[in-house]
């Protein structure tokens, strides 16, 4: 069966990976926004009958880039039937639940809305929480780039590393990641002002981090603040060395600047969000869900 992989402007560098991978056909996409802020979304060819693989990030500016993913899907769909949508970063992930009384899951809104727009088959990649997935009914494929992380994290060469997790919201994670690294994980107890977003760290009372180097997991960093806030924990604690690994390295702002100040060692994150410190790839995962 004839594969077309089509690149949306979030993630055309990725896409072109994941079809040099499977030798199928590429189509690229270009954007132009008009002065009131519209995208026109044009692709470079039109793709073949067969089987179309959308690949698109919904990164920052993430309403501008779920616009065009969602065009190009119902673009696709006038090709094929068979419309695999692969959204690496999936933006609004941690909308997956009402937290104060008359909020939106915006997530689910967006699940409905990758659906009716064409896609037969919907793929992410470490998606923020299980309550998120359950909002795709069934049509989504979360693949994990853990046991990739933990490969990279690997060359770095810690000494008797412990895996940490900011949240209890992300032991699972932390365990999993722990798990294939072969070591021990323990979780911080964060806590976010629902209106102002500010983070604040405390120990679950059974943490001894004395001289270990540790490995902050999570599945995403937005403006920093919970790994800063973390690192600052941690070292009041007497840890080693500090590195963040990380599915989806999104950095607002100067966020990058602001964990390497405070004592973070390296990042590591994957190319869902292309950034310097994405040297993860996830192409060959993605590639090998993708069934002819
Ligand atoms: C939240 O539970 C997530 O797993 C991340 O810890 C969080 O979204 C990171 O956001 P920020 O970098 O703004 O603290």
């Amino acid at each position: 069966m004839t594969v077309t992989i089509i690149g949306g402007s979030a993630s055309i560098d990725l896409a072109r990976k994941i079809s040099d991978r499977l030798g199928s056909d590429f189509v690229s996409s270009s954007v132009r926004t008009f002065p009131d802020g519209e995208s026109k979304v044009t692709l470079s060819k039109a793709p073949s009958d067969g089987k179309i693989v959308v690949v698109n990030s919904t990164c920052p500016p993430v309403d501008t880039n779920l616009v065009q993913t969602l065009s190009i899907i119902s673009k696709a769909r006038e090709f094929s039937d068979d419309v695999v949508s692969v959204v690496p970063y999936m933006g609004y992930s941690r909308q997956d639940r009402e937290f104060l009384p008359g909020e939106i899951s915006t997530l689910s809104v967006v699940a409905e809305l990758l659906k009716s727009s064409g896609s037969s088959e919907i793929t992410s990649i470490d998606i923020h929480s299980d309550a998120g997935i359950r909002h795709f009914k069934g049509s989504i494929r979360n693949l994990s780039a853990i046991p990739d992380l933990v490969a990279e994290t690997r060359k770095v060469g810690l000494d008797n590393p412990i895996v940490v997790s900011p949240d209890n919201g992300g032991i699972k994670r932390a365990e999993s990641f722990s798990e294939i690294y072969g070591t021990d994980y323990t979780f911080l107890n964060k806590v976010r002002d629902g209106i102002t977003g500010d983070v604040g760290i405390s120990s679950n009372g059974h943490i001894d981090l004395e001289g270990r180097d540790v490995i902050i997991v999570d599945d995403m960093i937005s403006t920093g603040g919970s790994i800063t806030k973390s690192a600052d924990f941690l070292k009041k604690g007497g840890c080693g060395r500090i590195f963040v690994a990380c599915t989806h390295a999104v950095f607002i702002g100067d966020a990058q600047k602001r964990i390497m100040g405070s004592g973070v060692e390296g990042i590591i994150s994957t190319n869902t969000v292309p950034n310097p410190t994405s040297t993860v790839d996830v192409s060959k995962i993605i590639a090998e869900s993708i069934s002819f």
